[in-house]
């Protein structure tokens, strides 16, 4: 079976759930801890063995490809000041991964930013992944990508990321109805996007890990526009599910959304919880903050 070795990342939307800061800071570049949410992903898709990353951008975005560039006056100062540890981590930014951009014109969704990627993926499957979904796994557990890729690297077909919600946020995510095939692989039926509680499926949402064969052009080429004008991702996966093509894979791993302001600061303390740096001197502080709140 084909090998899972690229990997794209739509990023072109505007953020406007975090206006202001959006207006001039892109969202992918707002920081958990010490790093930009869209190196989470990165580095999960590079510890998935994945290092040809493709991201899709739009207006506003120069400051992700300044990440990823050199920075030659940033590096002379730290070999000048002998800070080495800081050098080590700009050079490693540098040469994590190669990572290719393309700007999407007209910022109209989804299905329409993978289609970006035809020339870079070819005929070969490729990962998506959200830049709002940050998924930690614990050492020792494959990375959440590396999940969906052995699915498939296994099976073949397109398979997502699935996880269990409770009804009050099944309308946050696409749906799916399924029947198990394993502990945690599912073959699904019918998938539909962002379903009104009484409509649900099941409590079985999807997040925004993916791996597709190439055949998601096409399905993409076939799905009908919307009522509101956008070809949904999700209706495009729907045709592979009516064929018997879809698999869903519940990950193992903490999912938060960085998309949301209440789990991006979620995600915030509970990242800088696990830093060694950190976690001590937070954790003082949050009993201490807690004995305060009423
Ligand atoms: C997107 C997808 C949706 C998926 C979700 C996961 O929605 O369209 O199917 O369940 O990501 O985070 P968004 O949250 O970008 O509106």
């Amino acid at each position: 079976m084909k090998k899972v070795k690229k990997a794209v990342i739509p990023a072109a939307g505007f953020g406007t759930r975090f206006l202001p800061i959006t207006k001039s800071v892109c969202k992918e570049m707002l920081p958990i801890v010490d790093k930009p949410t869209l190196l989470y992903i990165v580095e999960e898709a590079v510890a998935s063995g994945i290092r040809e990353i493709l991201i899709v951008t739009g207006r506003n975005k120069k400051s992700i490809e300044d990440f990823f560039d050199y920075t030659p006056e940033l590096d002379a100062v730290l070999e000048e000041t002998k800070q080495r540890e800081f050098l080590d981590l700009s050079k490693k930014m540098e040469n994590m991964a190669d990572i290719y951009f393309v700007r999407q014109k007209h910022p109209i969704g989804f299905a329409d930013a993978v289609l970006y990627a035809k020339p870079f993926t070819g005929d070969e499957p490729f990962a998506v992944m959200l830049g709002d979904d940050i998924i930690y796994t614990e050492k020792g557990c494959r990375p959440g990508i590396r999940q969906l890729a052995d699915a498939y690297e296994q099976t073949g077909k397109t398979t997502v990321a699935m996880m269990r919600v409770d009804d009050a946020d099944v309308s946050k995510y696409a749906n799916v109805k399924g029947h198990a095939l394993s502990e945690r692989l599912f073959a699904i039926e019918q998938i539909v996007e962002k379903p009104r509680v009484e409509d649900k499926f099941s409590n079985d949402a999807v997040i925004g890990r993916y791996v597709v064969d190439a055949t998601i052009y096409d399905m993409i080429a076939q799905t009908p526009v919307s009522s509101k004008g956008e070809i949904y991702f999700t209706d495009s996966l729907g045709l592979l599910a009516r064929e018997g093509n879809l698999l869903g894979y519940r990950f193992e791993g903490v999912r938060y959304d960085a998309g949301n302001k209440l789990d991006f600061l979620k995600a915030n303390i509970e990242f800088a919880l696990r830093d060694p740096a950190l976690g001590e001197g937070l954790r003082a502080y949050l009993k201490e903050l807690s004995g305060k709140i009423s």
